[in-house]
């Protein structure tokens, strides 16, 4: 095994401020403590919280003074390089991936970084790197939205709006591998693209009246929030619930009976490799639409803001 450098490169935003202060920096290499193990980073998957974060929104209220200089990212795939004291779960060269250490500083853009193994899973044999780092925040989001939070049970309705997205693209996956039968809210150009991954009814988000008629539905995954809330909300039963993923501002109040729980993402290693396990048995699989070099981060940012990505942005570092 060579040995580790004690620099590496890095994404830093030096404080809170536009895509265009993201620059690529050396800066010394993390070392991993106890239960943790150093991944090289092969992939960093792009999230609207990396972008919110950066712009002193997002996760930026779980950063304290000393994250900034910040380096963005959550979403990783990789190979350990170096087991932390007490580490059994993985060794030296194998694959893995994760969301880790959401919401605190991670720093997944970055050639090298550090993970407790509860938050990782062997990567997929199936799946290159950058669609293992792909699968990790939107596959855990949509599973802890669906299945913890929402209860999610075979032959229930489930409604997805921004189906297309991040999130989205997997929630319909997941639902529709659960038996369920799934209602897909998305722009005209994405009908073929979510009628691929397992949407029974898709809507069309631009017309105004797309909720009317439909028939009620257990459970709403809203991934856009914002306009997309109150149609949603309308075509809950009661004694249904819907989980509106966007946490920031202020909200509509769902009507008494309507379960409206918070969903906030979190670090799982054991949800990750049930996502594995669906992977392997071809029932879930990430569309990543960009791909890019870890050095135009900012321009991922650019995109993953503009709201219109398709799957996944994924940065890849050589
Ligand atoms: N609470 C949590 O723990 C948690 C976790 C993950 C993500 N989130 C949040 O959930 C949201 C979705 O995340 P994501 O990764 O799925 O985002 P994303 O990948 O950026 O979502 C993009 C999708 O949004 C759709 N969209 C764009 N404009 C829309 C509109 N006006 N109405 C409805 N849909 C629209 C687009 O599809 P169409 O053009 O086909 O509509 C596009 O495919 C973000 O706000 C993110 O921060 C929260």
């Amino acid at each position: 095994m060579p040995e580790l450098p004690d620099t590496m490169r890095a994404i830093v935003a030096p404080a809170p401020g536009g895509p265009e202060t993201l620059e690529e920096s050396e800066v010394p290499r993390p070392s991993p403590g106890p239960g943790q193990v150093l991944i090289r980073v092969a992939a960093a998957g792009v999230n609207p919280v990396d972008a919110k974060t950066r712009s002193g929104a997002g996760a930026a209220r779980f950063l304290g003074d000393a994250d900034w200089p910040w380096i963005p990212g959550w979403d990783l795939a990789g190979t350990v390089v170096e087991a932390g004291f007490g580490v059994a779960r993985f060794g030296v060269g194998d694959r893995v991936f994760g969301t880790v250490g959401f919401p605190h500083a991670a720093g997944a853009y970055a050639e090298y970084a550090v993970a407790h193994v509860s938050q990782l899973s062997r990567s997929p044999r199936s799946l290159d790197d950058a669609h293992a780092a792909a699968l990790a925040m939107g596959g855990l989001t949509a599973w802890q939205a669906l299945v913890d939070a929402g209860g999610l049970e075979t032959n229930q309705r489930v409604l997805v709006t921004a189906a297309a997205g991040g999130v989205g693209h997997l929630a319909v996956q997941i639902a529709a591998d659960l038996g369920a039968h799934v209602i897909a809210v998305a722009s005209p150009d994405n009908v073929d693209f979510v009628r691929g991954l397992g949407a029974y009814e898709i809507l069309d988000r631009t017309r105004e009246d797309w909720a009317d008629g439909v028939e009620p539905v257990d459970l709403v995954l809203d991934c856009f929030g914002g306009p997309a809330r109150a149609p949603a909300l309308s075509t809950v039963r009661p004694g249904g619930t819907i989980v509106t993923l966007p946490t920031g501002g202020d909200r509509e109040a769902a009507p008494d009976g309507v379960h409206d729980p918070t969903v906030f993402v979190a670090p799982d290693g054991l949800e990750l490799q049930l996502l594995t396990g669906s992977v392997e048995r071809g029932a879930l699989k990430p569309h990543v639409s960009q791909v890019l070099p870890l050095a135009d981060a900012a321009r991922a940012h650019e995109l993953i803001a503009s709201g219109g990505t398709q799957g996944k942005i994924v940065l890849t570092i050589d």
